[in-house]
Order: C-alpha cells, then structure tokens, then sequence
C-alpha cells in the first residue's frame, strides 16, 4: 500500500511543548486546544502553530498550507488579509492608536451600520462578543427593572459568567442552567432559564407562568455554536411576538452571523427585527471590535449618571480597529459579495452531501452556506435543536474524516458544534476541487479505517506533551 505522507508536524510539536511550559494547556482560549484522539495530528491534546494566513489560505510553521474553512470561528468574511484594509490600517496605525474621546471615524461607522442592519437605531462599541451581550443584557435588565434572561441550549454568548450556561451540556439529563466552566457564582444560574431552541409551545408557555421576571431573551438566530441550526419557518416571528406581548427584551446574537448570512445579518434574512442585537466577527474582518445595536429608546439609557447603564472600555472605538470596519462594511456594501460566497457554500454543501452519500454515510447537512456542518446521523432528517444534534451516532466518523482533510490541506475543526465558514476569497477553480477531493478520500479513508482510537491525557502540568511512538497513531504515516 503506498505510503500516506501526513502532516508534518515536527516545529508545531516541538513549539507546543513549550508552550505548555508558560500557557496553560498551551493556549490563550480552551477552544484552541484539540483534544479529540481521532482527530488530533500526532498526540492528543494538540494545537498547531499557524505561520501567516492570506486569502483562503493558511500556512503552518512547518510549511503545511490549509484551505481555511475554520476562518479563525467566523471572523474572516472577506478573505485572510484583505489587501484594502491591510492599505487602510496601514495609514491609520500613523495616526496613532487609543484616544479614548470619540473620533470622526466612529462616526461614520455608526452611520454605516445603522444604514445596513433592520434593526440598528443607535450604536455602542465594545472590543469583543463577550462584552457586547454582557452590555446588552444589562441594559435589557435596566430597561424592564427584571432580571431572568432566557436562553437557549448549544447557544453561546461569550464566556461572561452570566450566559456561560448550557452551551454543550449533557444531553441525557433534564434541560437546566448546565455551568460550563467551574467558577461561575451558582447564584447566577437562578437568573438565567434555559429553553429548547425551535420549540413554538415551551417558550410560551414559559413566558406565560414567568414574564413578570424575564428581562430578555438571547439567542443566536442561527446557531453557530451548533453546527448552523436555522431556526423553523415562523420562529424568530413567534419570540418576537412573544416578547411584545410580555414586554420582555428580544436580543439576537449576531456575533456570528451579523455581515456573514446577509449584509443586514440574520434579521435581515429571516425580516425579524430584534430590540436589541450584538456584533463582532465579520464586521471588521477579524479585528477586535464588537457592537451593541438597537431601539434608540433602549439605547438612551446608556449614560452616566444614577440613572445610566454603564458601558464602555478603554479600547471601545479605537481608530484601528474602527478603521478595519469601516473598510470592510464599505467594501461588503459595495460589491457583489454574498451571492459568490452562497453560491461558493452551496456547492461545497451539495459536493460534501454527495460525496456522504456515494459512500452510504448517512447525514444531513444542516446551516446557511455560509456556516454550515455536515451531521452524521441515522436519527434525523433535519436537526432542529442542540438535543437532536448531538443523538447522533456518528461522531467517531466525523472525527476521522475530519483528521483526514486536516492531513490533505484543509483546515477544519475537531469540534462537530463548529461550522464550516466560507469567505469572499473561496474559489471555485483553487478551492472547491480540491476540498471536495479531499473530502471524498477523507470520507473513503475513515469509514475503512481500522484505527482504533487511543486516549493521551494531558500531559503533566509544564511538562511536553505525550508523543506518540510511530506507527501508534495509524493514518499518520500508513494506511
Ligand atoms: C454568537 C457568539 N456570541 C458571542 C461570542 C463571543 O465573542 P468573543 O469571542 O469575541 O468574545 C461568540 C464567539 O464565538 C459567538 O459565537
């Protein structure tokens, strides 16, 4: 049998190990750190250490080159490195930095984002996701005088302890606040309830019994901590309504797909305009900067004062990453940017769908084709929720056939609750080909696999992490 060349992986491993001597598990985010021992190069857990990224492309410091669908979680709509807004930070970074009082520039990107997204009245900025649905919790509490928010399983709203509930929790026990880190005050979890996504009765009839205490409902419109769940046809209507009724605060998540679905995000998709919505990501193509949007009678309570809610922060509207903003929301406003990365995604969805079906994988392909998963799955034709993604049987596979594009040039992700992303720069001619090859040897390789998955522990705390002798690990260098 010839022989499998892999992944080289020697710099990666060897800066790793370091790694873990001054960062705990290696990383500066738990989401970085792969720990599947299907799916990880060589030992497991693992991390590989990224050289430079342009375009579509991203290159390993051991001189391995990826098509990238992880985009860095979502960020990159435009392509790694866009070479107009490398030109516009250039010429901002002289003017310098920080200078926390306001600057024209911020000016005009609230000008910009209130003239694209439905809903956006007024504008805050903040640095990250995290902080923006903090703020706008908080100011959904402020507006009511309530304090229970509602949100939803397999949602994630940043790692603020107040929604770091039940974003990947057991799925065999009854739906409550599941803390998803240790450290997060047990009082927190009696101000938050938890609710199926996509389920028309259960949200009602909570609201019923409870809306004397429901300050707001958060939730991602689709589901892009959960392989790209759309909501069902009426959904998104139903809170809205809900929540005019029970004058409670509906807040989208448009983290992910804010500047990634639609120009307008996913309100302007689904026409539901929420009171209040969160951005990051895809607004500025990657660089740090986040936005709270909404009802400028809700929005005017930000303020100082007893009476204001605060909001704020020293790197809030800094003229970089504003610059960033401004020139990626005038370059997504100005060309024909989404129907080349839809049309890029669904034919990527349809080849992958193919390609599992050539080799009577049964799956579905749940998402928006510019966030999608492919599931395997032999109890649903269509996933609706977080508990229905995860009764699934197939995530040995997906592990595999993950590992195996890994191996042949395409960057993906461990985690199955992630989405596959797409971006301006995905082309039919460089990309779609070799993925869609890619994915059918991966598919072909892991459904015949013998290789039995082993388990590596984390190594000691500071100490390098455990190799794996050669041959151990399998589709490495055989098969
Ligand atoms: C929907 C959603 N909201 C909020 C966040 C938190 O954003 P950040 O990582 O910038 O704090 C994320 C991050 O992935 C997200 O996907």
């Amino acid at each position: 049998m010839a022989k499998e060349k892999g992944l080289k992986i020697e710099k990666s491993a060897k800066l790793f190990s370091e790694a873990l001597k001054v960062m705990p598990g290696g990383v500066s985010s738990n989401a970085r750190l792969w720990q599947t021992a299907q799916f990880c190069p060589i030992y497991t857990p693992c991390t590989i250490f990224v050289k430079k990224a342009r375009g579509s492309h991203m290159w390993d410091v051991d001189g391995n080159k990826y098509i990238d669908y992880r985009l860095g979680f979502g960020p990159i709509i435009l392509g790694h490195s866009h070479p107009k807004i490398t030109k516009a930070l250039q010429e901002a970074e002289k003017e310098g930095t920080v200078y926390a009082l306001d600057n024209e520039l911020e000016l005009q990107v609230s000008k910009q984002m209130i003239d694209l997204i439905p809903s956006a009245e007024m504008v805050r900025f903040s640095v990250t996701g995290t902080e923006a649905t903090m703020h706008a919790i908080r100011l959904a509490r402020a507006y009511t005088g309530k304090e229970v928010i509602v949100k939803f399983e397999g949602h994630y709203h940043g790692g603020h302890d107040y929604l770091l509930f039940s974003t990947s929790p057991p799925y065999d026990t009854r739906i409550r606040p599941y803390p998803e880190s240790r450290g997060i005050p047990k009082i927190i979890s009696k101000l938050v309830h938890v609710e199926t996504f996509n389920n028309f009765a259960s949200i009602e009839s909570y609201l019923k019994k409870n809306h004397r205490k429901v300050a707001g409902i958060i939730l991602e419109p689709i589901m892009g901590n959960a392989s790209g769940i759309m909501p069902k046809p009426g959904y998104l209507k139903h809170l809205r309504e809900l929540c005019d009724r029970y004058n409670v605060v509906l807040i989208f998540d448009e983290v992910k797909t804010g500047f990634r679905v639609s120009r307008g995000g996913a309100q302007q998709l689904y026409n539901v305009k929420p009171d209040l919505s969160t951005f990051g990501k895809s607004m500025s193509n990657g660089h740090p900067i986040s936005a709270i949007v909404g009802k400028e009678e809700m929005m005017r309570m930000y303020g100082p004062g007893p009476h204001g809610v605060t909001q704020g922060g020293t790197y809030a509207s800094n003229p970089i990453s504003l610059t960033a903003t401004n020139a990626t929301l005038s370059l997504l406003k100005d060309e024909d940017i989404y129907s080349k990365i839809s049309r890029f995604g669904k034919r990527l969805m349809t080849g992958m769908k193919d390609v599992l079906d050539d080799n009577k994988v049964e799956s579905v392909m749940v998402g928006h084709p510019a966030m999608f998963q492919y599931v395997i799955t032999n109890n649903h034709r269509e996933i609706h929720n977080y508990r229905e993604l995860k009764s699934t049987y197939g995530l040995d596979l997906f592990s595999k056939i993950q590992y195996w594009l890994l191996t042949r040039g395409v960057m993906v992700d461990e985690d199955s609750q992630e989405c596959w992303y797409t971006c301006l720069a995905h082309d039919m001619d460089e990309d779609l080909k070799p993925t869609l090859d890619a994915f059918k040897v991966a598919v072909e390789k892991a459904k015949n696999s013998k290789f039995k998955a082993q388990r590596f522990k984390l190594p000691p705390e500071r100490g390098p992490p455990t190799m794996l002798t050669e041959g151990t690990r399998g589709p490495i260098s055989s098969q």
